[in-house]
């Protein structure tokens, strides 16, 4: 670790973002692995001066529009991909609003909204809007908090199902009195509102309706049964009082962002599930290394009613989640699987892609300051024939965590059982033990220390990777890791987005990386919170997804401790912003209702429809609504009784390509 002086910045630190960040953020990597590189090297200064074209011009060659095989078509029949990156809309303007904005010539319709049923044939019950639905009922409707979400056509682009995370809940608004009283019923109903919805949609004309009831509906929650698969399962660091075989897991929780297999499978990311457990006691260095301490509880006070999540009672339960979850969307009786072979971590996303052989590769971020990026490439190909013929796929490959060197280059470093030091004197005797303590493991390696890793996506024309690295206010602050060249600012409150590119197919272990952009506001008068956007201001980008016909889509997730406030004072609403990675034009397309984060990106395969998710619209700033004042913030989306985040649909009114 080193430490600097703040000689230079211009503008205070902004303590409530810092006291937001502590609280919602974990951050538990003590580990004296590079963040390095290049602190005494002035191509530094270039990185931070200069712009990073500059930098690394020459590592990436032109881009090619190339074709692949399953790419979306237009009704036509000609791929999407042929239509060009070019992005034809007109630029919404910033504004502090309580609604949705979309640029002119577009429509957007709001879906599923928390509490609207999830379509179980005889099981509908509907949305009370004083918060006074059943923990039981909760099961049936949609839960809260809206955040990762896919697309699986069944009919072309008319009809299919749109599968869903639910991350978290504010019990302010989940129940009538919100947290004033604390039952076993609120406990079970907060259970209720976590994990995933798997709802049908169809579309008429250019209304999208949902399908009630639809067989394909299901609900899964903090206490579904699912199963732990791959190598850590049966573990013993996953044995429990409840479960002794290791391999029995109820529940998953703070799903954040997600994958699609091609073979027709959703992937669920456990991401801050440290906040859930209440480390009374004293944690050990592996809890403590995976962020679990005392007070961590009371946010959710799950444990106060379900004793598995006091970590004193049952030390192990914890490493059961931190998985990346398997579902099969087709079959509503399925198990869940977690699939340990990719690893453990904060998990945010798991972008899905194949080698050119037909293995599949599986980019992840993690989301937690100073932690890693991941990347697990199968050891099998894709077999025909869906989920059912590829259900052991993802228990066998290859997991790896990700250096970014100064000189633009990288290295993927196997996560591999007697490799590189992952020997059992350092606590390494299985792969098990690696999967289960993948931070450890990366500390051990020497990975790189990221700013905050959000979402990953693969450009399906090209092939190159691009991972949000939302902020990190602690960068470079006394005490704390200094900047190196994939996290160039300090105090970074702004965030980047940074890309690179295998050498070779995607299994390779080498690959060059550039910054697409650094996020900012070129207002500010502090230099590192300018940013170097060439279009409209934005800053903690998050969600990310390259569309077919090659456009970089970024949605924002600024804190609502922080919006409006500080180096925000511009930025009052989160947004969706497109941009054409060849250009470099960063356009902005949405605006989200006021308190809220937009999030969930998925489009139907003729890409005339855009899905988003607007979530916790009305959020306060300390993240607990008022029961007696629900609406204090926003009204969005019914105009009265509570905020609800929900799922929108954007179409072109004129039935075109969205972003053309
Ligand atoms: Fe759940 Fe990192 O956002
Ligand atoms: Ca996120
Ligand atoms: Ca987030």
């Amino acid at each position: 670790m080193r430490t600097r002086d703040h000689r230079g910045f211009s503008q205070p630190h902004d303590d409530k973002k810092m006291a937001k960040d502590f609280e919602r953020m974990e951050d538990s990597n003590p580990s004296a692995n590079p963040t390095i590189h290049e602190v005494s090297d002035p191509k530094r200064r270039v990185f931070v001066r200069g712009g990073l074209a500059a930098a690394v011009a020459g590592l990436f060659g032109p881009l090619v529009a190339g074709t692949l095989a399953g790419c979306a078509t237009t009704p036509s029949g000609s791929p999407v991909s042929s239509l060009g990156r070019a992005i034809g809309f007109k630029s919404v303007p910033m504004a502090a609003v309580d609604r949705i904005v979309v640029p002119e010539g577009y429509s957007a319709q709001v879906l599923y909204r928390w509490g609207d049923a999830t379509g179980i044939a005889g099981r509908m019950p509907a949305f009370k809007a004083d918060g006074s639905n059943t923990a039981d009922e909760q099961a049936l409707q949609a839960g809260m908090h809206h955040d990762g979400m896919a697309f699986f056509p069944l009919d072309g682009s008319n009809r299919g199902l749109l599968v869903l995370n639910h991350e978290y809940v504010d019990d302010g608004l989940l129940h009538p009195d919100g947290m004033k009283t604390w039952t076993a019923e609120k406990v079970r109903k907060s259970m209720n509102a976590h994990g995933v919805s798997v709802i049908e949609l169809q579309r008429e004309g250019a209304k999208w309706s949902q399908v009630l009831p639809s067989r394909f509906a299901r609900r899964i929650t903090a206490l579904t049964p699912m199963t732990l698969t791959g190598p850590a399962a049966g573990h013993p660091m996953l044995r429990t009082a409840g479960d002794p075989t290791g391999t029995q897991v109820l529940g998953t929780y703070n799903n954040c962002s997600n994958g699609q297999t091609p073979w027709g499978t959703y992937l669920t990311c456990e991401e801050n599930f440290a906040d859930y457990f209440e480390g009374t006691g004293t944690p050990d260095a592996h809890q403590k290394r995976w962020g679990i301490k005392k007070g961590n509880g009371a946010k959710y006070r799950w444990h106060e009613h379900e004793a598995r999540f006091d970590v004193a009672k049952h030390p192990n339960e914890s490493n059961r989640y931190g998985w990346v979850v398997e579902i099969d969307p087709q079959d509503p009786a399925s198990t869940p699987r977690k699939r340990t072979a990719l690893g453990r971590a904060a998990h945010e996303g798991a972008a899905t892609a194949l080698t050119n052989d037909g293995r599949a590769v599986i980019y992840m971020g993690e989301d937690s300051r100073f932690e890693y990026i991941y990347k697990f490439v199968s050891r099998d190909k894709v077999q025909p024939g869906g989920a059912a013929a590829n259900r052991e796929l993802l228990d066998h490959g290859t997991l790896y965590v990700g250096r970014f060197d100064v000189d633009g280059t990288g290295e993927w470093l196997p996560l591999v059982q007697g490799r590189n030091g992952l020997v059992a004197d350092k606590g390494f005797a299985t792969q098990g033990d690696v999967l289960i303590k993948a931070r450890q493991a990366s500390d051990l390696l020497g990975a790189t220390k990221m700013d905050r890793p959000e979402w990953t996506t693969v450009d399906p024309l090209t092939k190159e990777v691009y991972c949000t690295l939302t902020n990190n206010s602690n960068r470079g602050t006394p005490g704390q890791p200094f900047m190196d060249a994939a996290n160039p600012r300090s105090s970074n409150t702004m965030g980047q987005i940074i890309r690179w590119k295998e050498n070779g197919d995607l299994d390779a272990t080498k690959f060059a990386w550039n910054h697409l952009v650094l996020a900012g506001d070129p207002k500010q008068s502090r230099y590192e919170a300018q940013g170097n956007i060439k279009g409209d201001a934005f800053g903690s980008p998050d969600g990310l997804m390259v569309d077919a016909r090659g456009v970089l889509w970024i949605e924002t997730d600024v804190s609502t401790s922080t919006l409006g406030k500080g180096e925000y004072a511009n930025l009052p609403n989160n947004q969706m912003l497109a941009c054409d990675p060849t250009q470099g034009e960063i356009r902005r397309f949405l605006l989200g209702p006021a308190g809220c984060e937009v999030t969930g990106l998925t489009a139907t395969p003729d890409l005339r429809t855009l899905f988003i998710n607007v979530q916790h619209p009305g959020e306060p700033a300390n993240e607990r609504s008022d029961p007696e004042r629900p609406l204090a913030v926003s009204k969005w989306p019914d105009g009265a009784g509570r905020p609800r985040s929900a799922t929108v649909a954007i179409t072109k009114n004129d039935g075109g390509v969205i972003g053309t």
